[in-house]
């Protein structure tokens, strides 16, 4: 028998960015002992790339603002296959979620009567976007880490996470807690805990051209809860940016901030044409994130692109100043990466894969899951987003989610008549660590680039049944090659055990995502399918993933219906003409 560290807590929170971060300051405000780990390093999670804004009905620049409006956009826009209540409690509780941050000392930016600044987003009625500059997602990990310092949560930086802990007695299923190891030592802990809250990211570092960083969302989330028995769904929604860098190699991917066009940019092709006139005349570059991205996808496919195989965005005609005050990161990425002045030279951009809207099922109350005792939040869960979502509306999700799952975490663990423990499970994850821990043919990284290339070419912006097969069988030849890998410590510590971890979560991910897509057979949204190019009333549902015998298996279930007293203004939705107010 062997014994392990051991660490014992009410509450543990998995991820250290801001939906986990959000869970563990209520947790912690509820009397739960509380504690965070994430596998970065504490304000380097991944909610620090959020650039552009997030999103709240408080009527700054346009009092007629509404959270039935903000519901109805984000629904609709959603193409109605999104949880209903769960986008009700989010736009309704955006508001106070928004103002606790600022008087937690967020600097958001604020109009010159002092109230909080709200810019356009794409395919929002209203400005209801706030922000600091556009580094809004690294002001907000920046003010919620101050708090959780305040009240002193303690954080353990590098710790990955391998397996959730779960106690399956029959039907019923009970998680206690999880097994990490330090990325940099490798010593393995068992967090023992009451209730567990799952924020660890999405997956959308699978595809070649990506938003994300290297090692981070890499579906190692989306691994442990369908390990643990949780069911994912509508994993095909997969959101492609519109505007990603194109060059250099390196940094290809990198987010170039929806807030460009948000200010007044300009998208146009290689024959000066500003094409997005013909794509949605009446919001133009301001359309939703699906369209603007098949726009550019198309303008580029059919021979209207840059010579590096993107589009122009263009905001030389804005004022320097401007520029400088409110795309700061912007003007530098640009200017350090490839000595373009943005004020002077327009950008070259393309479609990169950005946001999983699909992800883990959870209660739209209390984000609960099927599995006892977990909760999840943030990008690592399903219910809001539906088909596209909204710029904006995921910096909203981790807070508002964040926090109820942290509350529900907490009160379950109040509630808890005794500790739920399970050596056996414990042993077993600690073999599996055991069995990767060994010499093999094969290396992490090679696999996952092939992984990122198989997701671009098969299971991109436009995907048809042939691809997602060759895709699929493709993935499933890496799955094989992934058996066979090569995991030693080193000078680096355990690197080598995280990248491998990271590539399983990589292909359980790439795999739902394309068996999910197989089943769509039409094009909603960001699912785009060449074989079958509209979109089927008949198919309103949201795919499921479970694993059966140790195989993922999809099913279907018709989307829940809406609340009644939304289903009028859902009937009298109409555009509202934005005309002029874009430049204000
Ligand atoms: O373009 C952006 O700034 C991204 C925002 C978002 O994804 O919400």
């Amino acid at each position: 028998m062997k014994h392990f560290r051991t660490n014992a807590c009410n509450v543990l929170i998995i991820g250290s960015g801001g939906a986990g971060l959000r869970a563990a300051i209520e947790a912690h405000n509820q009397g739960s002992e509380v504690l965070i780990i994430g596998k970065r390093i504490r304000n380097d999670a991944h909610t620090t790339l959020a650039s552009g804004g997030i999103n709240a009905v408080l009527g700054s620049r346009d009092p007629e603002d509404n959270w039935i409006q903000h519901f109805v956009d984000t629904y609709q826009e959603g193409y109605n296959i999104a949880d209903p209540k769960t986008v009700e409690i989010l736009v309704k509780d955006a508001p106070n979620r928004i103002k606790e941050l600022d008087k937690w000392g967020m600097p958001f930016a604020k109009t010159k009567d002092g109230k909080l600044d709200q810019r356009f987003f794409g395919a929002h009625t209203y400005r209801r976007t706030c922000y600091a500059g556009d580094y809004t997602g690294r002001a907000i990990l920046n003010t919620l880490i101050k708090k959780v310092e305040e009240l002193k949560i303690p954080i353990i930086d590098l710790m990955y996470v391998s397996k959730l802990l779960v106690d399956k007695q029959g039907s019923e299923k009970h998680c206690f807690g999880a097994l990490a190891f330090d990325i940099v030592s490798g010593e393995r802990t068992v967090f023992l805990a009451d209730s567990v809250v799952l924020a660890a990211g999405g997956h959308t570092r699978i595809w070649r051209r990506s938003s994300s960083r290297r090692d981070e969302n890499t579906g190692d989330a989306i691994r442990l809860a369908l390990r643990a028995g949780c069911k994912l769904a509508d994993m095909e929604m997969v959101q492609f940016h519109p505007t990603g860098m194109v060059h250099p190699e390196s940094l290809a991917g990198t987010l170039v901030t929806e807030a460009v066009r948000g200010e007044g940019g300009y998208l146009i092709n290689s024959k000066g044409e500003r094409y997005m006139k013909n794509y949605d005349p009446k919001r133009l570059e301001l359309s939703t994130r699906d369209r603007v991205a098949l726009a550019n996808y198309n303008e580029i496919i059919e021979g209207r692109g840059t010579k590096n195989n993107g589009v122009f965005l263009d905001i030389t005609h804005i004022d320097k100043d401007i520029i400088l005050e409110k795309l700061p990161r912007m003007y530098r990425q640009f200017m350090e990466s490839q000595m373009l002045d943005i004020s002077k030279s327009p950008m070259e951009v393309a479609p990169t894969a950005h946001y999983t809207m699909g992800g883990v099922v959870v209660d739209s109350v209390k984000h609960s899951t099927n599995v006892k005792g977990l909760y999840a939040a943030g990008e690592c869960t399903s219910g809001v987003h539906g088909a596209n979502r909204l710029g904006g509306n995921s910096l909203a999700e981790i807070l508002v989610f964040g926090k109820i799952a942290g509350l529900q975490a907490s009160k379950f663990s109040e509630n808890l008549n005794f500790q739920r423990r399970n050596k056996d499970v414990i042993l077993n994850a600690n073999q599996e660590l055991d069995e990767l821990t060994s010499t093999g043919e094969e290396l992490a990284r090679p696999l996952q680039r092939a992984v990122r290339d198989v997701m671009w070419e098969f299971c991109g912006v436009l995907r048809s049944e042939k691809g997602l097969k060759k895709g699929l069988s493709e993935i499933l030849k890496i799955k094989k090659a992934s058996k066979n890998i090569d995991v030693r410590p080193s000078a680096e510590g355990f690197i080598d055990l995280a990248l491998a971890i990271d590539l399983l979560g990589s292909i359980d991910s790439a795999i739902s995502t394309i068996l999910c897509a197989i089943e769509r057979k039409e094009s909603r949204g960001a699912h785009q399918r060449k074989d079958f190019e509209k979109t089927d009333e008949n198919l309103r549902v949201n795919y499921l993933v479970e694993m059966k015998n140790g195989e993922q298996k999809v099913s279907s279930q018709k989307v829940k219906d809406l609340p009644v007293e939304l289903v009028k203004p859902m009937k009298n939705f109409k555009d509202i003409n934005v005309d002029g107010r874009l430049l204000e």
